[in-house]
């Protein structure tokens, strides 16, 4: 079954807006990458989960897993947990609440942009902190490059962000792939491998891979 057959089925109790947002996130993200590079065991946490879409794809590869999903926005929370697939639990929150050294892999897709440079240091530090040291560190970005995407992503995202208010976010602040990787850096990781993922999609996807160096467990990367 595809993966949109596989949402379609997994939020049918969903409200319709948010079920065809899922269908839509799923066409326009490259989430199979994103999933390709979480690895399968331990406890796993999203962070600005949205709808649970990456949550429900890594879920349906490893159904034994452990899952959070951690977000602002309470509207996409409640729908989330309508989708109800075991091993998944929904929070409303922000990130500085996990407990430190908690997690065995993190994962944030499409977030970043939705947060000021200084924002971003802090939530990437925080999302360090709550690692475990060497803990998979996974990233899913827009992007500024190349330029025409970014374009069509600035312009939709006014849109979503701005106009109809879908989604929840302090500004639309989208950096290069160079600045994002050494923030990532600077927050605590190791050296990030970056992966271009735009092509077939008109938008500037980008992925950042890396682990939490190696820190005392608690203190602050
Ligand atoms: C474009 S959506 C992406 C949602 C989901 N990751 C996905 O790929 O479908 C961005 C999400 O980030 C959430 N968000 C924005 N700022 C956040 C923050 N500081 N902490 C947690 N979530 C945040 C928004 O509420 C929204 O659900």
């Amino acid at each position: 079954m595809s993966d949109v057959l596989y949402l379609a089925r997994t939020y049918r109790r969903a409200a319709l807006p948010h079920r065809l947002h899922v269908m839509i996130r799923r066409v326009t993200c490259p989430f199979d990458r994103v999933v390709d590079k979480v690895p399968a065991g331990g406890l796993h946490a999203d962070v600005g989960c949205g709808h649970g879409v990456l949550l429900a794809l890594l879920h349906r590869r490893n159904p034994a897993g452990a899952f959070l999903g951690l977000d602002i926005d309470r509207r996409k929370i409640d729908q989330a947990r309508r989708c109800a697939l075991d091993r998944i639990e929904y929070r409303c929150g922000v990130v500085d609440d996990l407990e430190p050294g908690s997690f065995d892999s993190m994962s944030v897709v499409d977030v970043l942009y939705l947060m000021p440079n200084s924002g971003k240091a802090q939530f990437l530090k925080a999302c360090a902190r709550a690692l475990k040291p060497g803990g998979t560190f996974v990233v899913k970005a827009l992007v500024d490059t190349p330029r025409w995407k970014h374009r069509v992503i600035v312009l939709e995202e006014h849109v979503m962000v701005r106009i109809f208010k879908i989604t929840k976010g302090e500004t639309i602040k989208i950096t290069s792939p160079g600045v994002l990787a050494g923030m990532i850096r600077e927050a605590g990781f190791t050296e990030p491998e970056v992966i271009g993922l735009d092509r077939g999609y008109p938008y500037p996807h980008s992925l950042f891979v890396c682990r939490r160096a190696d820190v005392e467990e608690g203190s602050a990367p």
